[in-house]
């Protein structure tokens, strides 16, 4: 194979813009899926995915295609997913090209993520090709779009394709463009091997399948191999490439390249994403600068309803840390659950998403802990503590001072939607940094807000303030002094540590109030009376009770044949598998999931 036809891209855009479509448009195109076989959204492979229809994990797939040159090209077409949580993902399979689709919905406009991506697509210095997509659809405002592109983003007004992933139109000139305007690697296969580990999968027959691109010098089959960052050595025994979505089995992948290997690596966390491969006979003397260091943002504590499960729900997520590497766990132990995991995630999306894999792959029953950013805490001694787990929150004699995580934010909106938006951000504590009218109905604004603030429901509530129009983007800023207190949640005087939280002094009443209203709807009512408070230390701050109530369910099958009886108590137990039973009280588990909506 020649490197100078090969091309690696990818495809990205602000969430729903058309990206997936557009990838499976260009893969029908070249000829990689067959017509009769396909369903929409290729590359989305999880169920999960193509559920919610976004895109979680960057998928990578090899095509050939015929140019109107004559010459065949290899590309490289690598996904990307486009939600505020996973820009992590976004930078990972950017690090693998050397251009970039950057897709723009006709529709919409340019939006906050389009930006952002925009972004980092250019730190990594590749070549970015604007496509405006949905031009099918009578809404759309191609002049509108190509100004902000041309205004917003500073791209060549000419460098625009038009297009519409739905109806096939503009991907002749998006294949050609690709090939004209993405450079061709740079060709370096004498070189030593240092190939660029960007993503992974767990396969419970071959082991580790690492998807992998090669930087310099040529990996060959039954190479003995070194992974730079555990530095443990392995002798790779099928190297491949994801030709039209099928592994196809090749004999060596030249410097540009991008394929997989299976190396017979038995343990997920063996391999590190970012990890750079090298030949243990011709080591490269530096391993190449993986990713950026991964900001976790939220937190929570998952277990098992049943105790028992918890050495499945270990394995589990042992497997799933190997499929996400945006994803970190350590062991804990709850007063309220036994046994478990504290887990970090880029966002509250990414956590919904986890659970959901979590108990639909593995069959799992699961508990999740209120979500929690990671607070810091000087004590009187003078130690810094990373909080990163409410009750890890010392003593309120024991801390001099506390802290919590910022976030620049930037909220693109429609202009007249700006008092509405500034009324949410100021009862979110958000600190006002500036306006940016980017043109005539489009602003951008800017402010410092808690990251707590923004994680659960930010997103949903810009959305609807600004009729589905506005857009965010937030970035890690810095930790700012704030005054926090520990709010708990006891159930008939005892405290149930998963619902306990840190909260501004200030919010305190307010949260706790929310809190045991919630419950109180949640919480199903029992044979005795459940008496539900907020408290902080020794203070009650809200406090609300479920009255009882006694269910007999047998009740209307007077007489009946005792089997009937059995059924219905059978149907009971089901219905209680999922309801957690703390201390005497029954809370079920969507009251978990729920209760932290509150803000
Ligand atoms: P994520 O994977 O969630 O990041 O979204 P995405 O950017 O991949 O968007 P996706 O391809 O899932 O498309 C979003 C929606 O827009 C889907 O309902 C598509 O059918 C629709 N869509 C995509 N391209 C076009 C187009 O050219 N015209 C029209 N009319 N609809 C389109």
């Amino acid at each position: 194979m020649d490197n100078s036809l090969i091309r690696n891209f990818s495809i990205i855009a602000h969430i729903d813009h058309g990206k997936s479509t557009l990838a499976d448009r260009i893969m029908e195109h070249v000829g990689a899926i067959d017509k009769r076989h396909f369903h929409a959204q290729m590359l989305d492979d999880m169920d999960l995915e193509r559920e919610r229809g976004i895109t979680i994990k960057a998928s990578s797939v090899q095509l050939n295609y015929k140019s109107k040159d004559g010459k065949t090209y290899t590309f490289n077409l690598i996904d990307t997913p486009g939600h505020v949580d996973f820009t992590y993902e976004v930078s990972k399979s950017l690090t693998a090209c050397e251009g970039a689709l950057l897709v723009v919905d006709a529709t919409q406009g340019v939006e906050a993520q389009t930006v952002a991506n925009y972004y980092l697509a250019k730190e990594r210095k590749l070549k970015i090709i604007p496509v405006i997509n949905k031009i099918d659809l009578p809404s759309a405002d191609i002049e509108r779009v190509k100004k902000q592109i041309v205004d917003i983003l500073r791209l060549p007004v000419e460098s625009i394709i038009l297009a519409s992933a739905k109806e096939g139109l503009g991907i002749d000139d998006i294949l050609e463009r690709v090939i004209s305007d993405v450079p061709a690697p740079i060709a370096n296969n004498e070189a030593p091997l240092q190939a660029l580990v960007f993503d992974s999968v767990f396969d419970s027959y071959r082991g580790v399948i690492i998807y992998t691109r090669i930087v310099n010098g040529t990996l060959k089959k039954n190479t003995n191999i070194k992974l730079m960052q555990t530095g443990k050595t392995y002798n790779i025994i099928e190297l491949g490439v994801l030709k039209d979505l099928k592994e196809t089995p090749v004999v060596e992948l030249i410097s540009g390249n991008v394929g997989y290997v299976i190396a017979n690596i038995k343990q997920a966390n063996e391999v590190v994403i970012g990890d750079t491969i090298a030949d243990t006979n011709n080591s490269a003397p530096v391993a190449l600068s993986g990713y950026k260091q991964l900001k976790h943002l939220v937190f929570c504590g998952i277990y098992p309803v049943n105790a028992k499960d918890f050495d499945n729900l270990k394995d589990a997520i042992e497997k799933l840390k190997l499929s996400d590497a945006s994803f970190i766990y350590t062991r804990e132990n709850s007063q309220s659950f036994g046994f478990g995991f504290r887990c970090g995630f880029l966002g509250l999306l990414h956590m919904e998403i986890v659970q959901e894999r979590l108990e639909r792959e593995y069959n799992l029953n699961l508990i999740l802990t209120t979500p929690n950013v990671v607070y810091r805490v000087v004590t009187n001694k003078g130690e810094v503590l990373e909080v990163d787990n409410p009750l890890k929150f010392p003593a309120p004699q024991d801390i001099k001072s506390s802290e919590e995580p910022f976030v620049l934010v930037n909220i693109l909106i429609p202009t007249d939607t700006i008092d509405n938006v500034c009324e949410l951000t100021k009862s979110r504590r958000g600190i006002y940094r500036g306006t940016e009218y980017l043109e005539e109905d489009l602003v951008r604004l800017t402010y410092e807000m808690p990251l707590s603030e923004i994680i659960v429901d930010f997103y949903d509530k810009i959305k609807s303030l600004t009729r589905g129009y506005g857009s965010i983007d937030y970035e890690f800023l810095d930790y700012y002094p704030t005054k926090l207190v520990k709010l708990d949640i006891a159930l008939n005087g005892n405290i149930c540590d998963a619902f306990s939280c840190l909260v501004p002094k200030e919010k305190a009443h307010l949260k706790g109030k929310g809190l045991v209203e919630k419950l109180k709807e949640l919480i199903p009512r029992q044979l005795f009376e459940v008496k539900i408070q907020a408290t902080v230390g020794a203070q009650i701050v809200a406090s609300e009770r479920v009255s009882p109530v006694g269910k007999n369910v047998t009740a209307k099958c007077y007489g009946g044949d005792i089997t009937r009886k059995r059924k219905l108590w059978e149907k009971q137990k089901e219905g209680k598998k999922r309801l957690k039973q703390f201390g005497t009280v029954e809370i079920p588990q969507e009251a978990f999931l729920e209760v932290l909506r509150i803000q």
